[in-house]
């Protein structure tokens, strides 16, 4: 069994997380053991041979915590425990173990921007207004005329405050009224939260991805004159404006915030080798600042560009160009295709599309993450009205997430290998096409194709650790380099569907292709006269010629 701990290089100075891959379990949807239709921990231990063979190198669970699940579980009312829907500490104790066993690692989601509104620190802070917890939390008076202190809108609509009738006064929460937030101004709730992090890091967690780090400076807006409307409630009715209100207030990104992040990333750094990765919805310029300067910043304020961007070659090089000039010294880029918030990559571009996606994140310089599914070309499944079960999405019609989140496809069953009772979820169409079973035994499938590229990543220290340089590019393709020393890898990659040639800048060389969008052409030779098929993207070895690299 070949781990990432015995490949690891012995003079790598790089760490695990900069070296790996990542890997996003959505646990509701991994594997259910326990037979209630909803993923549990262990049915993810059952699955690790799995993620062993495919060749990742850790894991990011999306909370597991005691939570009533009005958001599933980035509502939490007990930091330091497993729902029981989940497993128990023990399941998850032995989850580490084994993960570690595979010389794997395992993260959590941190949520401290909010807690549950059944957790105990609120039930105790909106029991009265004399609760020595009262200030864990934001509670303001309302304005003259009874409405509240100003006029934030939650991210999915209707007033960010909420009246409490016993304690007459409004608590403040971004997302559901269920997710009060707490005032990380309050060096006592800094406390108790660091204390949450040392729970889990003693238990040997590696690390944690942090649920809207960018909102725990507050917003000022929050802090001034009750009487100060910060946005207007009737932008509430023009649905651009309120959705650009609610973009920049939701983000947040006040300045108090890097005084928070450092506070976190002082907890992290008491014990070896641990990675902070932080949920970083902002333009560029503003995301690499959470890297902080001096270590005091998260290791890896997630790069969602991948998400947003158009789908064109330019416009890409461009952004990966600007990401890499903007990033400070001794930072680490990460990359990201997909996630529980965010419409499928194969959905997103098409499934053609989504295999050269895969190429890209996984040829790119910096940590990439992956979503669990992604590796199949799971789509967005589509769900009825009644089927819904996103909150948000039963807000908002159209804003459901429930489509990214549907249950991992293991065989062509009809719950696919997912469960034995009726899936929280739907399964979805195509699912005897695309499941692990099918896909494993097909040399063409999207899930060989990942696969591989993981593989050769891992081999492969120019695209593991190794510098990057664009190639520019020409129609739809896009083209550049991965190199360690003598070491050197040609990515070639046409995003669009006709035949298309390399690039000028990426000509001069020839080589083998290593791996290919396409199985036929692997081993092939590549030279100046390639033509890109369509949709096709290739990873190259070029060919030493006598004195220098090809
Ligand atoms: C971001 C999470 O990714 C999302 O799923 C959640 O609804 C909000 N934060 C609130 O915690």
């Amino acid at each position: 069994m070949a781990s990432s701990a015995t490949i690891q290089r012995v003079n790598d100075t790089h760490r695990w997380w900069q070296r790996g891959v990542v890997y996003q379990v959505y646990p509701r949807s991994f594997q259910d053991r326990d037979g209630d239709g909803v993923g549990d921990l262990p049915g993810i231990l059952d699955r690790l041979d799995y993620l062993e063979w495919l060749g990742v190198d850790a894991i990011w669970l999306s909370p597991i915590f005691p939570s009533p699940m009005a958001d599933f579980g980035y509502d939490i009312s007990d930091y330091t425990d497993v729902h029981p829907l989940f497993g128990s500490l023990a399941d998850l104790d032995r989850l580490i173990a084994s993960l570690h066993a595979r010389g794997m690692k395992l993260m959590l989601d941190f949520v401290p921007n909010h807690t549950s509104d059944q957790h105990p620190w609120f039930l105790d802070s909106r029991s009265s207004r004399q609760s020595p917890k009262r200030d864990w939390y934001i509670w303001r008076d309302a304005r003259a005329d009874g409405s509240p202190p100003n006029g934030y809108v939650a991210a999915f609509g209707g007033s960010a405050w909420e009246w409490d009738a016993r304690t007459r006064q409004f608590y403040f929460h971004t997302f559901l009224k269920e997710q009060p937030e707490l005032e990380w101004a309050n060096p006592a709730v800094r406390a108790a939260m660091s204390d949450v992090l040392r729970f889990w890091f003693r238990r040997g967690i590696d690390g944690f991805r942090i649920d809207v780090i960018t909102l725990l400076g507050k917003h000022s807006a929050i802090q001034v004159a009750p009487d100060s409307v910060v946005i207007d409630p009737a932008v509430a009715d023009d649905p651009v404006r309120a959705s650009q209100a609610r973009t920049a207030q939701v983000w947040g990104d006040e300045p108090g915030t890097h005084e928070v992040v450092a506070a976190i990333r002082a907890v992290a750094d008491e014990f070896d080798d641990r990675v902070l990765v932080g949920e970083v919805y902002l333009p560029v310029e503003r995301l690499v600042v959470y890297y902080g300067s001096a270590g005091e910043g998260i290791h890896l304020p997630f790069n969602f560009q991948l998400l947003e961007l158009p789908w064109e070659p330019q416009p890409i090089l461009e952004a990966i160009d600007r990401y890499e000039a903007l990033l400070p010294p001794n930072a680490w880029p990460n990359w990201v295709l997909g996630n529980h918030d965010r419409s499928r990559v194969a959905s997103r571009l098409g499934e053609a599309q989504a295999r050269i996606a895969a190429v890209l994140l996984l040829t790119l310089r910096g940590t990439p993450t992956v979503y669990y599914g992604d590796e199949l070309g799971m789509p967005d499944v589509p769900i009825s009205r009644d089927q819904e079960r996103d909150p948000f999405g039963l807000m908002e019609p159209g804003q459901s997430r429930d489509p990214e989140r549907t249950p991992m496809r293991w065989d062509a069953s009809p719950t696919a290998g997912f469960t034995a009772a009726e899936p929280w979820l739907p399964i979805g169409p195509r699912v005897a096409e695309l499941n692990v079973e099918e896909e494993r035994s097909d040399p063409h499938s999207v899930l060989h194709l990942y696969r591989q590229l993981l593989a050769l990543r891992r081999q492969e220290r120019a695209l593991s650790v190794g510098d990057y340089r664009s190639l520019g590019a020409e129609s739809s393709v896009m083209a550049y380099e991965r190199t360690s020393g003598a070491e050197r890898f040609l990515i070639v990659l046409n995003l669009g569907h006709e035949p298309a040639r390399v690039p000028l800048a990426a000509r001069g060389l020839s080589g083998r292709i290593e791996v290919s969008t396409r199985v036929d052409r692997e081993g092939s030779a590549f030279d100046d006269d390639f033509v890109l098929g369509p949709d096709e993207g290739i990873v190259v070895r070029p060919a030493i010629r006598a004195g220098r690299t090809a």
